[in-house]
């Protein structure tokens, strides 16, 4: 695809070639993203990252990624504060919002609404999440990540094995990241889910119409055996109209320590999008894991930013200019911010 000017919308719109593309500019971020070195390339340009729902990780890093390229970034969180709490529409706000800005990142409720944001601007539009919908940048730093703990190159991810477990019905991360391995040959797909939050058809027939395996389970423990990835999600609780319906499933799926010893190979990566529902009767990524390597969700968070700010480098037309501009950091930072 040409990037120069692109919106991000869906992971629809990438073929292979594109996501080597983007992960041969996104390890070149990578001296930038691990503060060795920094660049101007944006500077003077400003970002526009409206988030209409909670985010900690998209808002924070899509932020921190243009910061890193030299760009200034303009908030609006939620409803309360922005004026479409007085009726204003998705039009306005967009075309408002784009003189202002050079490019935009909007995370909405609704399924389909940040397409409308781009439909009323010529700027780059990126989908930070919408409703149900997608979620294409954390595909994209997701499918980043598989490769990286696996040590492949992406066109080894073909015949990867995955488990996707939890609520697969509203989570849109794992809409986006079946589509894009759907990309790739020989996948075997494993959605483990109670029958209420499986994976919707729309998607299953993507991954079906390439001829990849799927198996379907709401067994997780027949679910983890043997896979290279076990991607865990949150039950979507904002997804459920009454919280007597989100309770019957919350709990139901917990990967601990000594499930994860008993009955998975040395080498499976544990991934989640975050966040984990940490709180008591939840716990689907138990903290007794933090510390274990292969427990992938910090370096996932991290590849967050490489790839966003590839994105940016690409949608704007300067990722062949990023290294012109570099100089080393000279700021104090920690060999490792881990402390486990
Ligand atoms: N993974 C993710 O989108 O996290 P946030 O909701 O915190 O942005």
């Amino acid at each position: 695809m040409n990037f120069k000017g692109a919106s991000i919308l869906s992971v629809d719109q990438f073929e292979r070639a594109d996501l080597q593309q983007i992960f041969d500019v996104a390890t070149e971020m990578e001296v930038y993203a691990n503060h060795q070195k920094l660049t101007r390339v944006l500077e003077g340009a400003v970002l526009g990252n409206l988030f209409f729902e909670p985010s900690t990780r998209s808002r924070v890093s899509f932020g921190a990624a243009f910061n890193r390229l030299g760009g200034e970034v303009r908030d609006t969180t939620g409803f309360t504060f922005s004026s479409m709490a007085k009726g204003e529409s998705i039009h306005d706000t967009s075309r408002v919002i784009s003189g202002y800005v050079d490019c935009l990142v909007v995370r909405h409720p609704e399924e389909g609404a940040v397409q409308q944001f781009a439909d009323a601007t010529n700027i780059p539009v990126i989908n930070g999440g919408d409703g149900p919908g997608e979620h294409p940048t954390q595909a994209l730093l997701d499918l980043y990540t598989v490769a990286k703990e696996h040590g492949k190159n992406l066109d080894e991810i073909d015949g990867l094995s995955i488990a996707m477990i939890g609520d697969l019905k509203h989570g849109r991360t794992v809409h986006s990241l079946t589509k894009l391995l759907a990309l790739f040959d020989n996948i075997s797909f494993t959605f483990v889910a109670p029958d209420e939050l499986r994976m919707p058809d729309g998607i299953l027939e993507r991954a079906r119409s390439r001829d990849h395996n799927i198996t379907e389970t709401e067994d997780m423990i027949e679910g983890i055996k043997d896979v290279d990835v076990i991607y865990m999600t949150r039950i979507q609780e904002e997804r459920f109209s009454a919280p007597e319906e989100f309770a019957k499933y919350r709990g139901k799926y917990s990967l601990n320590r000594a499930t994860y010893e008993q009955h998975c190979r040395e080498n499976t990566a544990i991934m989640h999008p975050l966040p984990r529902d940490s709180r008591p009767g939840a716990n689907e990524l138990d903290n007794d894991l933090n510390g274990h390597p292969k427990l992938a969700i910090f370096r996932q968070t991290d590849n967050g930013i490489p790839i966003r700010m590839a994105l940016f480098a690409m949608v704007m037309d300067v990722a062949d200019k990023v290294h012109d501009t570099a100089r080393d950091a000279i700021w104090y930072r920690p060999e490792s911010i881990d402390t486990n």
